[in-house]
């Protein structure tokens, strides 16, 4: 669908910021997901060496969070985003640049937000966007299944936006910008501002500043170390206190006098 003109302008203005980032961008007014939208283009977009096909949408039908949970995706109120990235082209190191890949896109997102709004955005291990301990925005990344081009990652964010009524199982967990700043946010300059600030953390990853990241991320993130937490495995749940995160971006958690590295899973902040 052609994009809204007020939407292609604000790509435009960006254009020179945007590096690999956004040669296409597809919009949607109504989609099932953007991120199986991307994957569904992502072996055409190779082929026309478009790394960094962006898909847009105004609103989800079968929005995808992490874990099997839905995202709220209703008109208008939020930004949903995918992006086809190939983190294992990366000159140094490809297979922890891929490790890192959501890491880098955390930081890039608190960093696009506070660009484009001011406002000062937490991280909360793996990634989320939080806003003091409320949640703002997810990444989902995903890998091509089997027989795709398995070196490309569609990664997929979605920020609230606007106030609106969240619906209950939410309304205690989350909050918007709009709620949080108390005033209206523009959707396209936000988006324009996350994708610059991807493709700059993007480039960081390809470099093999893996430091950088990581520096950035810690800082963003100052729950990751110091606070007590709670998670659940086979074995059973587990409470420990967290003492940041390691060079492949594993949660560390010391539990009496032994530290514990958590690679994936739902952890709770207590
Ligand atoms: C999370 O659970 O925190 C991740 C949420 C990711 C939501 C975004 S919205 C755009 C893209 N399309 C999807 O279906 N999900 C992601």
């Amino acid at each position: 669908m052609t994009l809204p003109d007020d939407l292609a302008a604000a790509i435009e203005r960006a254009r020179p910021r945007l590096g690999r980032l956004a040669s296409t961008v597809l919009f949607f007014e109504t989609i099932g997901s953007t991120n199986d939208m991307a994957a569904e283009r992502r072996a055409k977009a190779l082929a026309e060496r478009s790394e960094g096909l962006v898909v847009v949408a105004d609103q989800q039908t079968s929005g995808r969070g992490r874990r099997g949970h839905t995202w709220f995706s209703p008109a208008g109120f939020g930004l949903y985003v995918s992006v086809v990235l190939a983190p294992a082209t990366a000159r140094t190191d490809p297979a922890r640049a891929t490790t890192l890949l959501t890491l880098a896109v955390g930081v890039a997102l608190a960093e696009g937000i506070e660009q484009a709004t001011g406002l000062r955005v937490d991280l909360k291990w793996p990634n989320d966007l939080q806003v003091s301990r409320r949640k703002l925005g997810g990444i989902l990344a995903e890998s091509s299944g089997a027989g795709d081009r398995s070196d490309t990652v569609v990664v997929g964010y979605g920020i609230n936006v606007q106030t609106q009524a969240f619906p209950p199982e939410l309304r205690d967990r989350a909050t918007s910008l709009e709620s949080e700043l108390g005033r209206t946010i523009g959707r396209h300059h936000l988006l324009a501002e996350t994708l610059v600030a991807l493709s700059r953390r993007y480039e960081d990853l390809l470099a093999g500043r893996f430091d950088a990241i990581l520096d950035a991320w810690r800082r963003l993130a100052p729950a990751a170390s110091g606070a007590r937490v709670e998670w659940t495995t086979n074995a059973g749940a587990s409470t420990g206190v967290t003492v940041g995160i390691d060079d492949l971006g594993a949660l560390l958690v010391r539990i009496d006098d032994r530290v514990e590295r958590i690679v994936s899973g739902e952890v709770v902040w207590i």
